[in-house]
């Protein structure tokens, strides 16, 4: 990915804002889920089968991944899933509040609008549907850590355009490479497949909804650095938030162990560079990735 001069304005063409709003909410009302009727909340799980694929756990090929039993990767892999689900709601809950903040000084007759409210109706169904998982599985809901829930509460207060669907994009991109993987993959547990799917299917609209959003606004050079900045910020904070340290208690290993060995796995690394990869371009051609956020970028894990 090549670095951007910052005078350089990248190519902004996006289609007509009402059109694509009238096909998504034609897509909506073809193809949405109720996911209390939708998803088999009875069944229990399936002995022996990961809740997401081991390849992409923060601490598999590592000496500490070596020495685990089947039974604690498999109990890894279920807190792991928790404590992304967890990291979903705290974000899907401040991209409801930003959605409503686009909405609320537009004309509500509008399309464009129409879909922003169907969207925060999708994000909505999908916190308590990632919330009713976390809680099936009987674990933890880990949360994001305190540093970046309270960033949260500022972020979700006074995000900018570019912010909130640059944000949006890039979290939403990233549990979308994770979820595909899992709802393809008929070795892993049910739940966890059921769940993916319907976020996966939803999520498509959300995403093709913000990116359109962020190629809308021109930047000028100073502008554009800020927003680099806050971009950087919310990849930096929500990808570190993915694993909460606490859950590897849950394996009997200590959580600054823990954290400190999947910080240095190569393997978990390669990962997220892996899930980030497509969403790091997209952000890189709308400009808002430079000099002033990709030192972000990498100690974030994102970006080699
Ligand atoms: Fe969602
Ligand atoms: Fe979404």
């Amino acid at each position: 990915m090549p670095p951007q001069p910052a005078s350089t304005q990248p190519a902004r063409t996006a289609p007509d804002r009402e059109r694509t709003a009238e096909r998504l909410l034609a897509s909506s009302a073809k193809l949405s889920f109720n996911p209390l009727k939708d998803v088999d909340w009875d069944a229990d799980p399936v002995p022996g089968a990961y809740y997401c694929p081991p390849r992409h756990l923060s601490l598999y090929g590592t000496g500490l991944w070596e020495r685990m039993t089947d039974e604690e990767r498999i109990e890894l892999s279920k807190h792991e899933v928790a404590s992304i689900a967890s990291v979903g709601i705290w974000f899907e809950e401040i991209l409801m509040q930003m959605l409503l903040r686009h909405a609320f000084d537009r004309d509500p007759t509008s399309n464009h609008v129409q879909y922003a409210l169907t969207e925060i109706a999708d994000e909505c169904r999908h916190s308590i549907m990632f919330a009713r998982m976390i809680a099936k599985m009987g674990v933890p809901a880990y949360g994001a850590g305190f540093v970046a829930h309270n960033l949260g509460r500022l972020f979700k207060a006074i995000s900018t355009h570019s912010q909130t669907f640059g944000g949006t994009m890039y979290v939403e991109e990233i549990l979308d490479a994770f979820q595909r993987e899992v709802m393809n993959d008929d070795t892993l547990q049910p739940l966890t497949r059921q769940v993916s799917r319907i976020h996966v299917i939803e999520e498509a609209r959300h995403i093709s909804y913000a990116r359109e959003e962020l190629v809308r606004k021109r930047l000028g050079p100073v502008r554009r650095r800020y927003e680099q900045l806050f971009i950087g910020l919310i990849v930096y904070y929500a990808t570190t938030a993915l694993i909460h340290p606490r859950l590897y208690a849950a394996v009997g290993i200590e959580p600054k162990t823990g954290r400190a060995v999947a910080r240095a796995n190569p393997h978990w690394r390669a990962t997220k560079v892996e899930m980030a990869q497509k969403v790091v371009s997209v952000l890189d051609r709308a400009g808002l990735v430079g000099r002033t956020n990709r030192w972000l970028l990498r100690a974030a894990g994102v970006v080699a």
